[in-house]
């Protein structure tokens, strides 16, 4: 039995303030909605609890407010048995994203970062963190250059960067060189061109279409399963979340395992509520051996 892989997680975390509607407004149009819920999110922490869920030891980096919104988000995090040590405490609001979500389950989110806009320093523990990890995942709802210093720190101690480019923005080229690995959608992967060509391995998501790998050796398209579709917020994040989980497994193997996490993520409405875990991935893909079920 191999050890579960060490999973560090440098990013944001959000409440989502989630509305549902038949079609969303029209600029200067009032619609009604169907329904409101208040869940918490923001792609590190949706990635973070993806990656425990998923059988990975997870220690989480990021930032709070000191808000009415704090003691969930920290809680949301600890009950899903993420390291919640390194998340700090910063003056202000944390952060919050309203997000309208279609019949459909297509969804638009504004996020306003507050404390993660914040998170602009890492000390010695969270760079001890990285350094022990085997996996550094991280997004761009945080500064770029607190991203580009853990970065830095994880390939200098021969961790694995994986990048997810999302909010997608243009990037110091030095940073790229520190990317092992880049998780992004179709619409990224154009934003990002060229910029994308250097990094070794580069999984593009397609929705219900599955995903692509293209490493040094070889490319690989992996199907998704089919499901109903309730809700897309998240989804990417249960696909990202549950692939640095399963990495070490080899690209064919952890992308099929990525979709069916982000497909069973879309079935649900909200975006850390809706995140599978390890049986339920297991079972959409009628799979019934100990790695499949997380148990390394
Ligand atoms: O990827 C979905 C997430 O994006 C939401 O949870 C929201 O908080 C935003 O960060």
């Amino acid at each position: 039995m191999t050890q579960p892989p060490k999973v560090a997680v440098l990013g944001s975390i959000n409440m989502d303030l989630v509305c549902t509607t038949e079609h969303r407004p029209e600029p200067g149009e009032t619609v009604l909605g169907t329904g409101f819920t208040m869940v918490p999110g923001g792609k590190g922490a949706n990635q973070a609890i993806a990656a425990r869920r998923s059988g990975a030891t997870v220690q989480f980096l990021g930032a709070l407010g000191r808000d009415l919104f704090a003691p969930r988000l920290r809680e949301v995090l600890t009950d899903s048995g993420v390291d919640a040590a390194r998340l700090r405490s910063l003056p202000g609001a944390s952060g919050v994203a309203s997000i309208v979500v279609e019949a459909g389950g297509e969804n638009t989110i504004i996020v306003t970062p507050g404390a993660n806009g914040q998170f602009r320093e890492l000390d010695a523990d969270d760079l001890a963190a990285v350094a022990d990890a085997d996996i550094l995942l991280c997004q761009l709802e945080i500064p770029v250059e607190t991203v580009a210093a853990a970065a830095r720190h994880a390939r200098a101690h021969g961790t694995v960067v994986l990048l997810n480019p999302s909010p997608v923005r243009e990037l110091p080229a030095e940073l790229w060189g520190d990317i092992e690995v880049a998780v992004v959608n179709s619409g990224e992967a154009r934003r990002l061109g060229a910029a994308l060509a250097a990094v070794p391995h580069v999984i593009t998501t397609r929705g219900a279409d599955g995903a692509a790998y293209r490493g040094p050796d070889e490319e690989v398209h992996v199907p998704s399963p089919k499901v109903r579709v309730v809700d897309t917020t998240g989804a990417g994040d249960a696909f990202t979340g549950a692939l640095a989980a399963a990495w070490q497994r080899g690209p064919e193997r952890a992308l099929a395992w990525a979709c069916a996490a982000g497909a069973l993520a879309a079935t649900q409405l909200g975006a850390s509520a809706s995140i599978p875990d390890a049986a339920a991935i297991a079972g959409l893909l009628g799979n019934t051996n100990a790695e499949a079920t997380g148990r390394y």
